[in-house]
């Protein structure tokens, strides 16, 4: 549920016209050395004004039906990772990486929306934009908490600096800006955090992503880093302040030991019940079983954290999302002591965009965390109940080889609620399709004795699918599970699984028109099943 302004097209002649002349790189270039330091009598940078004025206009003509109805997009153009989620002054503060220009990369603003439920947001305007000599080169992922009545956003600068032969190499930095919630300034003190802070052998151009949190009176922040000669590991440092102006490392309080990634972009550490909780998302991975895919994860590890000694030690890693879009969550503690988890529902490597569309990436749906052991359950909030409509729900359902697919009065649609349990019965394997309609269909496919779920987009619109199946593992042991549940939200052009109550999710785009609304139910031997189904 989206409040406020919405959006629009933005064509070229009119991109540049806001954004400044040439491609990408040319307007980096200007963004970083003509109109940075250029400032109203407010202080607002002409950058972040361009920004401002033109999702405004551009905004407004993004039609609202090509948009989800209650998770996040930009309000133009291109959005990434979850940035500064926080509660500031009784709201729920959410930026993200953004550039609202094209549906493609460009230099990063942070944009910014709030909500009081996690559900209905109101989108809010451009909140930083890369406009100073210090991060002309991007305003990279970040974090924020409330500090003494203002609201501080700590972020990754990436700064343009010449070497002494002239040439031109772009450094991470960490800097701050603090606001009021709409409007915010950077700090005469940025960066507060440098590359040079790190010891030896550190790599100046992987050095980002802060996560800052305040404990017993001290800021805390980690950061992800590597090796400069690239050293196939993904580091992770720690810093402490007490002004959040001037930072100490502490020291360097994880690493991944060739195992996870090579780079470990958007680290967060926050204590969970009785536990502390690592997440990162390491770029370069190797796959691993079902477990990890080529490429990008995101991964959890819950240990133990000894705040005297500032030591972790952790336990097995987790993958946090078994979809084919997910990546860099972020956590934030609700007013009421929850760990709730939002992250960005698309990815690098496989990005895929239908043609016209005035926006790109989405979030996921905030999710509360508990533990289970050393795993965690991850449930939507519990917020989104208060929008469910027009409930249908059917209880001991057969469905048998001899039916074929079986469809149910009122079980369909796009933007749902959907819980579907099997109740038993002597069957090898269950199936729910969904979005289904001429041509297109997506499938939810679970087999029993092997404890395999997969989630199978190949007739799903997604044109040059590079991964159009997922499947992972259920059960924990050779236990065979065969009362599984799954909660299914549908969004549109989103499909969130939550398989037994939240210890498994995946989460996935699916571009197929959304005339294709139907849901049709399968099984191999004979199934016995009850549906809950809302609108939302
Ligand atoms: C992760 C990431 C971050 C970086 C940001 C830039 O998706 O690569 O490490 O800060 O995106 O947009």
């Amino acid at each position: 549920m989206q409040k406020g302004k919405s959006a629009g097209k933005g064509d070229c002649a009119e991109r540049e016209k806001y954004a400044g002349k040439g491609d990408c790189a040319e307007r980096e270039k200007s963004a970083g050395r003509t109109m940075q330091n250029r400032r109203d009598m407010k202080g607002m940078s002409e950058v972040l004004r361009r920004a401002r004025e033109y999702e405004a206009e551009a905004g407004r003509r993004v039609p609202e039906e090509t948009r989800p109805s209650f998770h996040v997009t930009p309000t133009v153009g291109w959005m990434n990772d979850p940035n500064g989620f926080s509660l500031y002054q009784g709201e729920y503060h959410l930026f993200y990486q953004y550039y609202p220009y094209d549906v493609q990369r460009g230099p990063m603003h942070w944009g910014h929306c709030k909500t009081k439920d996690f559900v209905c947001w109101e989108r809010l305007p451009c909140a930083i934009a890369p406009d100073t000599a210090f991060d002309g080169g991007g305003c990279f992922s970040g974090s924020a908490v409330e500090a003494d009545g203002k609201h501080l956003l700590m972020y990754t600068s990436v700064m343009e600096d010449r070497l002494p032969d002239g040439s031109m190499r772009l450094i991470q930095n960490q800097s701050i800006a603090e606001g009021d919630g709409i409007n915010y300034e950077k700090l005469p003190e940025n960066p507060v955090i440098t590359w040079e802070m790190l010891p030896e052998g550190c790599s100046w151009k992987d050095f980002r992503d802060p996560k800052i949190w305040k404990e017993q009176g001290q800021f805390y922040a980690v950061m992800g880093n590597r090796k400069l000669d690239g050293g196939n590991e993904g580091l992770l440092f720690l810093f402490s302040s007490e002004d959040a102006k001037n930072w100490k490392l502490e020291k360097l309080l994880d690493r991944g030991g060739g195992e996870w990634g090579g780079m470990w972009e958007c680290p967060d550490f926050f204590a969970l019940e009785k536990a502390q909780v690592l997440v990162v998302s390491p770029q370069f991975m190797k796959e691993k079983e079902l477990e990890f895919r080529e490429g990008s994860n995101s991964v959890y590890f819950v240990g133990f954290y000894d705040r005297e000694k500032l030591e972790f030690a952790r336990d097995k890693a987790y993958p946090l999302d078994y979809g084919m879009d997910f990546y860099a969550p972020q956590t934030m503690e609700a007013e009421d002591g929850r760990r709730i988890l939002i992250g960005w529902m698309q990815n690098y490597e496989n990005n895929l965009l239908p043609e016209g569309m005035l926006w790109t990436g989405m979030m996921t749906i905030p999710r509360e965390l508990s533990l289970v052991g050393k795993r965690l359950r991850q449930l939507p909030v519990r917020e989104l109940e208060n929008y469910r409509r027009n409930k249908t729900d059917y209880t001991e359902i057969c469905v048998s080889d001899v039916d074929g697919r079986i469809s149910l009065d009122g079980i369909k649609g796009r933007s749902l609620d959907l819980n579907v349990e099997i109740q038993g019965g002597e069957y090898e394997e269950f199936t729910v399709w969904l979005a289904c309609g001429e041509g297109c269909e997506t499938a939810l496919i679970y087999r029993k004795k092997e404890g395999i779920f997969t989630l199978d987009r190949s007739k799903s619109g997604m044109k040059n699918d590079q991964e159009p199946c997922r499947s992972m593992s259920v059960s924990e042991g050779a236990e065979v599970i065969d009362k599984l549940n799954m909660r299914i939200l549908m969004d549109k052009v989103s499909l969130e699984v939550f398989v037994n109550d939240g210890m498994r999710v995946m989460s996935s785009l699916l571009y197929t028109p959304l005339a294709a609304d139907k849901i049709s139910f399968s099984a191999r031997g004979r199934a016995v099943f009850s549906v809950e189904k809302y609108d939302l």
